[in-house]
């Protein structure tokens, strides 16, 4: 048996069938079939499958269309992505949705990659899941399984190895419409079994062809990055209390960090702390992409002057149902207690 019916067969009986985003052959190249599957390879682009599956319902939920997702503020868009992270990602996915509504789907690989936020391998996802086509996918699970299953050679630049991946993703992809279901596969294999540390190769549908397997080379694959030190940034952010005990809040700037989000008022990050003149009343560690953050959250002695900004004074029931970047799950409870 060649390669891709080892993992067909296996996806038969172990693979995962009940996604909330899969679609049975019918669905595929539907409007509504394509808006879940595109919806759910956005949001796995960087979070898990647990996770994403209640962010999948809320959303699909309230924007139960392209159009419907169209029409909708970036206000409300953020309040349905917030906790998941990498907003740009949601901006991505609303500016996508203007373009698309009311519109033919987009139909090839090409046209897939020309929407905001659609790469590659993403293309290949939906082309494959969503629209029932010739879809090729190379996400970091499935390089994992090419890589260790084939060895590819690893002297060569970073560039030449994801090159011969790509060569290996579309020589074993078989035609639609199984390429959906090798995808799932090599997706689910990845994740499940053909794990980073300790793979589970007794179980593994391809471990009599694997080459790192036979040749005990699963470590030397996927090839190191080379790694570069996050820097460690600092800022404090500021309670400032209204008579009522509000506190203010403020929407942050397009562009940049968290942007359209609402945060406390804070200092620009710094590669040092700011002394303050009062005792920090929490002080947090959140890890970004490219770097960590030190944040100390104070409380404002001086009187704020409003009125010229995006400001609100905001009670704790009223804080709960604001957009607020992943952080604040780690600072509301600290001033409020757990959620009610
Ligand atoms: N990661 C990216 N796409 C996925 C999918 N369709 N199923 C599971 N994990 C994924
Ligand atoms: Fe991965 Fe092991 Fe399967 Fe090879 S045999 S593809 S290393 S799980």
């Amino acid at each position: 048996m060649d390669f891709n019916q080892h993992i067909l067969a296996w996806y038969q009986q172990y693979g995962r069938h009940d996604l909330p985003w899969q679609l049975n052959v019918a669905e595929r190249g539907t409007r509504i079939g394509f808006y879940k599957v595109w919806l759910s390879e956005i949001m796995l682009q960087q979070t898990q499958v647990t996770t994403v599956i209640n962010y999948f319902h809320r959303f699909i939920n309230r924007f139960a269309s392209i159009e419907a997702l169209a029409a909708a503020s970036w206000d409300e868009v953020a309040v349905y992505w917030a906790g998941l992270g990498y907003y740009a990602r949601a901006r991505n996915l609303h500016k996508a949705a203007q373009t698309l509504a009311n519109k033919p789907l987009p139909q090839t690989l090409d046209a897939l990659m020309a929407l905001p936020g659609v790469g590659r391998s993403t293309a290949g996802a939906i082309l494959a899941l969503g629209l029932g086509g010739d879809g090729v996918i190379l996400d970091a699970n499935v390089k994992r399984v090419l890589g260790r299953a084939f060895c590819p050679p690893l002297l060569a630049s970073a560039a030449a190895y994801d090159h011969s991946l790509w060569q290996l993703a579309t020589r074993h992809t078989p035609p639609a419409p199984l390429a959906a279901d090798y995808a799932q596969a090599m997706m689910d294999i990845g994740a499940t079994l053909c794990t980073t540390r300790y793979p589970k190769c007794t179980v593994c549908p391809v471990q009599t062809t694997c080459h790192a397997y036979s040749s005990g080379q699963i470590s030397a694959y996927p090839p190191q990055k080379r790694k570069t030190l996050k820097p460690t940034k600092y800022a404090t952010a500021w309670l400032c209390y209204n008579p009522q005990g509000e506190i203010l809040w403020l929407k942050r700037p397009t562009p940049g960090i968290w942007a359209g989000l609402w945060a406390l008022p804070m200092t620009d990050f710094a590669l040092q702390q700011t002394p303050t003149n009062v005792q920090p009343l929490l002080e947090v560690k959140h890890s970004f992409t490219h770097f960590n953050l030190h944040l100390q959250v104070c409380i404002s002695t001086s009187a704020i002057s409003m009125g010229q900004s995006d400001g609100i004074f905001v009670s704790q029931a009223g804080a709960g149902r604001l957009a607020l970047p992943g952080l604040y799950s780690k600072i509301l409870p600290r001033l409020y207690g757990p959620k009610p």
